[in-house]
């Protein structure tokens, strides 16, 4: 078992041979986990025929500890673990359906916002932006394609509008992150599988190396991909290392930006610097 306390800020056990996830507090549980299993991937996968393990991943969502019952009612802030295999789909790495975040309100077309913060394992998250999320892959124009690593410690943000994706990029281990997200919304993925996943696959060459091969579902040609690094931001509460769980907590109306993004539009940016 491993201790990922000190990381997540919440006193949680993590067995990467069973992919378990468990308190380390007694009298404190976690939520039941929901799973996403291979079945239900196959849609936005290269190879939608692939073989693999039944359960993709583990999502828990809506973890706090009882002091802390009011983020979500109060400032509609929720923390959700997501557990993920080490595996391949076929020759693709292993990957999150992928969706996009509707519009907050008619008049201001900017989605919700989410922050991830990787607790083990290693992560790379895909951002993708379209002209429109509703249209189908045949009309939609892919504006904007942004990859950026993360290992343990790490916040990323996804920024609004901003369709997210998260690959773990070892096959052989897993990987485990949290998030903070508004609770106030249904995420949208339909788009996403009209269109066979993002416009990208990362996949294994035949050498083993990895790459990114297009999506020809999508119109040609693509954006370039973009990568970006993700840095501190300390007036959005994100310092690497330091457990956003327990800084929300203790600060919630630094996270407002979460729920109520109009304002802080430059700050999200601030936290992807883009390298090329
Ligand atoms: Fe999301």
């Amino acid at each position: 078992m491993i201790d990922l306390s000190d990381l997540c800020g919440l006193p949680i056990l993590f067995d990467p041979e069973t992919y378990e996830l468990r308190s380390a507090k007694p009298g404190w549980d976690l939520p039941d986990a929901g799973i996403r299993t291979l079945d239900e991937m196959r849609p936005v996968l290269m190879d939608p025929d692939c073989d693999g393990p039944e359960i993709v991943y583990w999502m828990y969502r809506d973890i706090c500890l009882p002091e802390h019952s009011h983020l979500r009612r109060e400032y509609g802030l929720r923390y959700d673990i997501s557990v993920f295999r080490g595996d391949m789909f076929g020759p693709e790495y292993f990957k999150t359906a992928g969706h996009y975040h509707p519009y907050i309100h008619w008049k201001y077309p900017i989605s919700w916002p989410e922050v991830y913060e990787v607790l083990y394992g290693e992560a790379i998250y895909v951002l993708q932006y379209v002209d429109d999320i509703y249209k189908d892959p045949y009309y939609v124009e892919v504006k904007d394609f942004i990859i950026v690593h993360a290992k343990p410690g790490r916040q990323v943000v996804m920024p609004p509008n901003y369709g997210h994706v998260t690959i773990n990029p070892n096959p052989g281990r897993p990987l485990v992150m949290a998030n903070w997200v508004c609770d106030w919304f249904k995420s949208y993925y339909q788009s996403v599988e009209q269109a066979r996943g993002y416009c990208y696959y990362r996949v294994q060459d035949e050498t083993g190396a990895p790459k990114w091969v297009p999506n020809p579902v999508y119109k040609q040609p693509l954006p370039a991909i973009r990568e970006a690094q993700a840095v501190d931001v300390e007036a959005l509460g994100l310092v690497e290392g330091r457990p956003m769980y327990r800084w929300c907590a203790d600060n919630p109306g630094l996270f407002e930006w979460v729920c109520r993004p109009q304002g802080h539009l430059d700050k999200i940016w601030e936290q992807l610097q883009i390298r090329q």
